[in-house]
């Protein structure tokens, strides 16, 4: 499922990126780890949950 429209990212691209920062971190860093920028900002909020999601399940 795509999560950005205008860099072509998947839901278990940002989800794996959530997992490799081994932690909670901005979700610009995590666009920046699959070299993508935030444009539009329409997915933001929806990729905030996924790697909060992603962060819950590290914990456990
Ligand atoms: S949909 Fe992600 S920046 Fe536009």
């Amino acid at each position: 499922m795509i999560v950005c429209v205008c860099n072509a990212l998947n839901e278990s691209s940002v989800r794996q990126a959530a997992q490799n920062a081994g932690g909670r971190v901005s979700i610009l860093k995590i666009y920046e780890s699959l070299d993508a920028t935030p444009q539009c900002g329409k997915c933001l909020c929806h990729a905030r949950n996924i790697c909060d999601d992603e962060h819950r399940l590290a914990q456990g």
